[in-house]
Formats: structure tokens, sequence, C-alpha cells
């Protein structure tokens, strides 16, 4: 089993004036295959607090995958991708880049997602979109390489 984490940065979310339908497509669609979500959290858009979060999941619940949705945008708010950079050791640009490649079949807003996708530790952490129908598209798209992905941090060959 792969241990997952999840977090949803949202401030509406977390002032409760928005449900997390985001984390939920995410939990929904981890359980289909082979994942255990460990934890799920929701923070605000704070690089701060998201870089806390975001270190919590891998120094301490150490999970092998860290996915979080919401605040890769343009929104003076969003900062999703500076907190997950400012915390990592080693980028991994490729996974990010197919996601917007793909996606611009489906949206040219794809454009718009800044999301990045790093290494802390042993663990790997990829930022999805915000909304629902974008974290249920991008997911899809990289759920068949992530096996190998994990296999390869943990110091299995290629
Ligand atoms: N990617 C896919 N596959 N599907 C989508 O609907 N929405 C885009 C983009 N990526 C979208 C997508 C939009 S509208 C925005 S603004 C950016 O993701 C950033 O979203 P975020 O600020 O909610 O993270």
């Amino acid at each position: 089993m792969i241990r997952a984490a999840i977090l949803t940065v949202s401030d509406s979310c977390t002032q409760g004036k928005r449900e997390d339908i985001s984390g939920q497509t995410l939990k929904d669609m981890l359980a289909q295959g082979e994942f255990e979500v460990a934890e799920y959290r929701v923070v605000a858009d704070s690089c701060e607090k998201i870089a806390g979060e975001l270190k919590h999941f891998c120094d301490e619940v150490r999970v092998d995958v860290v996915l979080t949705t919401g605040g890769t945008g343009l929104g003076p708010r969003d900062v999703t991708p500076e907190a997950t950079a400012s915390v990592c050791e080693r980028m991994v640009p490729g996974l990010c880049e197919m996601m917007r490649a793909e996606s611009l079949r489906k949206t040219p807003n794809a454009v718009l997602s800044r999301a990045v996708a790093g290494i802390r530790k042993n663990t790997l952490i990829i930022n999805l979109p915000g909304s629902s129908r974008a974290v249920r598209e991008c997911l899809k798209m990289i759920l068949d390489v992530l096996p190998h992905a994990v296999k390869m941090l943990h110091g299995g060959g290629h």
C-alpha cells in the first residue's frame, strides 16, 4: 500500500464557508487504488501554515505521497507552489508539466495553474488545482506513475 496524505488549501474551507469537495474527491479516488490515506487536513492560504503541514506529513507522519489541492492560481492569496518549493529538497517538474499539457486539451485555463511537485526526504509532494473537476482530471493523469515514483523514492531500481 502507498501511504498518502491530502492537504486542502482553502481560506473558505477553513472558515466553514465552503464544503471541501476536492479533498473528498481525492480521498474517494485514492481509496479505489493501492493507496491508504493516512491523514487529511484543511489549511488556510498561508505560506507558513502550508509549509508547516507539509513538514508534518513528510517528517512526522512520513507518508509516501502528499497531494495538495488549491492555491495554485494567480490570486493574491495563491501561494501553495511557493510553500511547497520552500520545503522541498529536489523538484520533479515532469509531473506538473504533464498535467498542464494534458489539461490544455480540456481548458485553456490549464496554463493558469502554477502547480509544482518535489521531494522532501522520502516523500513526494504534488500540487493539484483547486476545483473538484480539475482534481479528478489531474489525479487521473498521474495516478499510474505514482507506484513507480514511490518505489524509486525508496531506492528501488528504475
Ligand atoms: N486543470 C484541469 N485539468 N481542469 C481544470 O478545470 N482549471 C484551471 C487550472 N487547471 C482546471 C485545470 C483553472 S480555472 C485555474 S485558475 C488553475 O487550474 C488554478 O486553480 P487553483 O487556483 O484552484 O489551484
